[in-house]
């Protein structure tokens, strides 16, 4: 982080002005389009600046980072907690993918139990439970709510992870919940750990690539399974700013 932000973001953009691989608008990666925006005549006026290329940098490793690790500390505690819904992932990947090939996304498609693993971790785990709060910036209604201008939101968006009308056991880890009769993959709409609407979560793309290729990796890899030693893991979460599994140990075995 240090490396990336400095105080009027010079590190961030000495280092990506050194990178001479774009020469077109195809950039690398957000930081490096904006570094090529800055050099354009009207950068200043546009807002590209040194300044908010540190504010979107540092945006960026602040939302992108903690959500996704928690996430998958969240995926191995279930499948500590759940081995037979471990095992059935493990013979998903054996099948799909073999042990030899590391995964890719074409892999998802072909994957219907471990996609529900996944999004049944993110609803369980339901990390930023209150979103991040906005405010109208003019009156509105709401369902025949009047919210006038000014008002401080914040969605609830447990209130649609644990529904009770929508899931068949809303606080129970139930992977069931994303497959149809047939084992299909499906995606209920009140699945929303990314929220909704125009500010929802920027990074949810690139979010969902990670959870599959870490957590499909990892589990190519090992079994894990609670230490001997140890007791069985909380399942419960503990909230500060993010709802977070209580700190657990694990052993990985080698498969
Ligand atoms: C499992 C991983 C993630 C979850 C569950 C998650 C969830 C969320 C949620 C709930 C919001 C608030 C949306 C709202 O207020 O309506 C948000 C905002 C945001 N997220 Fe994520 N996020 C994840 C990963 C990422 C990643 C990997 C990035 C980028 C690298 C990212 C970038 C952002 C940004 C920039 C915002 C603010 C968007 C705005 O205000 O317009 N997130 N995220």
């Amino acid at each position: 982080m240090n490396f990336l932000v400095s105080k009027n973001g010079s590190t961030a953009f000495q280092y990506f002005s050194k990178t001479k691989t774009c020469h077109s608008r195809e950039c690398l990666c957000s930081s490096h389009a904006f570094v090529c925006s800055l050099q354009d005549k009207d950068a200043e006026e546009k807002g590209f600046n040194k300044r908010n290329l540190s504010l979107v940098t540092s945006d960026l490793l602040a939302a992108g980072s903690q959500t996704t690790s928690t996430t998958l500390r969240w995926a191995l505690l279930f499948m500590i907690l759940h081995p037979e819904i471990q095992s059935k992932v493990h013979k998903e990947i054996d099948k799909v993918i073999g042990r030899n090939r590391a995964p890719t996304m074409a892999d998802q498609a072909n994957m219907p139990y471990t996609n529900a693993v996944i999004h049944e971790i993110q609803r369980c785990a339901d990390i930023i439970p209150t979103a991040v709060p906005h405010r109208t910036y003019r009156d509105t209604e709401l369902q025949g709510f009047f919210i006038p201008k000014g008002t401080t939101i914040i969605t609830n968006l447990t209130s649609v992870l644990k529904d009770e009308t929508v899931w068949k056991k809303p606080n129970e880890f139930y992977p069931e919940h994303f497959l149809n009769e047939d084992g299909q993959f499906v995606r209920p709409e009140a699945f929303l750990p990314f929220s909704a609407g125009r500010r929802a979560c920027l990074g949810e793309q690139l979010a969902r690539m990670e959870l599959f290729i870490f957590f499909t990796t990892l589990m190519q890899k090992f079994t894990f399974v609670i230490p001997e030693d140890q007791p069985r893991p909380r399942q419960d979460s503990r909230f500060a700013l993010t709802n977070s599994p209580y700190p657990y140990q694990l052993r990985a075995v080698p498969r």
